[in-house]
């Protein structure tokens, strides 16, 4: 068994990771912490939990939590993250954080943030934890960077066709919708039920910072700068996200070798599904999963290549891939604890 602590358990990424954690067959929960409720018993503060570890007492000793396991999964706000992943690295531990504070170069992150990155010394040993593109390197890891929620579905949509050249990379259009637990427990004003339910609005234009994060990692696999235009809007719904992208294909470029770089891309990628043609992802089919549902096709009246891309922003976008990162750092079958399918209707 391989011992794990979560700092920021009581979070909605942090629960979400003692849910699936729980189904782990090889790990044991050595501490969860919570500035909010240290001293109280986590059935007690989240009953859905209580079957599992509802004994397990929340504590606020972040650096007992550290010392407990061999890995730790940091599921905290920005900016916070990078002193407990600093402690665990000192001590010889692996870290997986979900936070954007080893995501991006210091500069990059300090223009979009507005601050400072706060453990820039530590950027080098920090490995983007998109699975599906960086698994090997991901597997030897001390630092995962876990990937946003957004970037995950713009990215699996797009990086077949980006590193196969199948399209302009000037033409990249990322038209997002997610769910409204993709910003977190904390209370908002856009969160509150009257503000949220029943409408539908963009956010963020032109300025979202999960934008930065896209073009690094779009860049990367084009092997030359990449500008895209990426807004995102809220839906009142829990959980999801659907990415719907449009990209110019370059001359040439048709319906059968989209669909060839496409099936070949994810033939061995556990988590992804290409949908057949006709067949567009939906978020209920992925609630509550690690999968990631991509539908596409070729529009022959524009040259442009739609892609669509669902994913459930608090599993494949957050901790149950932090739990796929873990696995292949471990030395686990990518899929441990993994396995549930999405809850439908
Ligand atoms: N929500 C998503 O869909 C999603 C997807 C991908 C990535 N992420 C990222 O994952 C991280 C967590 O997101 P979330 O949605 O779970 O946020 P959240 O619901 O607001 O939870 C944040 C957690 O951090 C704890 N916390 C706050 N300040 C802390 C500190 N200084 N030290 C230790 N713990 C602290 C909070 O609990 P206490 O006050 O009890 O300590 C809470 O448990 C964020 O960086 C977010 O950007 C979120």
């Amino acid at each position: 068994m391989v011992r794990v602590s979560i700092i920021g358990a009581t979070g909605y990424t942090g629960v979400e990771l003692v849910r699936l954690l729980t189904r782990h067959p090889q790990v044991e929960v050595a501490a969860l912490t919570s500035q909010s409720y240290a001293g109280r018993r986590l059935g007690e503060v989240y009953p859905h939990l209580a079957a599992a570890l509802g004994e397990t007492v929340l504590t606020d000793d972040v650096e007992a939590a550290v010392a407990g396991a061999g890995y730790v999964f940091l599921a905290m706000p920005h900016g916070q993250a990078a002193e407990p992943a600093a402690l665990a690295l000192a001590a010889g531990k692996r870290v997986i954080d979900l936070s954007a504070d080893f995501r991006l170069p210091g500069e990059t992150y300090a223009a979009w943030y507005a601050q400072a990155a706060p453990a820039p010394a530590l950027l080098d040993q920090a490995v983007y934890g998109l699975a599906e593109l960086y698994g090997p390197e991901v597997a030897g890891a001390r630092l995962v960077a876990n990937p946003g929620c957004y970037p995950t579905s713009a990215l699996l949509a797009l990086a077949p066709a980006v590193r196969a050249s199948l399209v302009d990379i000037g033409s990249i259009i990322i038209d997002a919708k997610s769910g409204v637990s993709g910003s977190g427990r904390q209370p908002a004003l856009g969160s509150l039920f009257c503000e949220a339910d029943e409408g539908l609005h963009p956010y963020g234009v032109a300025t979202h910072r999960h934008t930065p994060e896209i073009e690094a990692q779009l860049s990367r696999l084009a092997g030359t700068p990449v500008v895209v235009s990426f807004t995102p809007h809220l839906v009142p719904m829990t959980r999801g996200i659907l990415s719907t992208i449009y990209a110019g294909l370059r001359g040439g470029v048709g319906e059968e070798e989209v669909s060839r770089v496409y099936m070949e891309f994810y033939q061995d990628k556990p988590f992804v599904r290409v949908l057949p043609p006709g067949t567009w992802p939906h978020t209920k089919w992925v609630y509550g999963s690690n999968y990631c549902l991509l539908g596409l096709t070729v529009d022959r009246r524009t040259n442009r290549l739609v892609l669509a891309a669902a994913i459930d922003n608090l599993v494949k976008g957050a901790s149950g891939q932090a739990v796929q990162n873990f696995n292949l750092m471990a030395g686990f079958p990518e899929a441990a604890g993994l396995e549930g399918l999405g809850i439908f209707p």
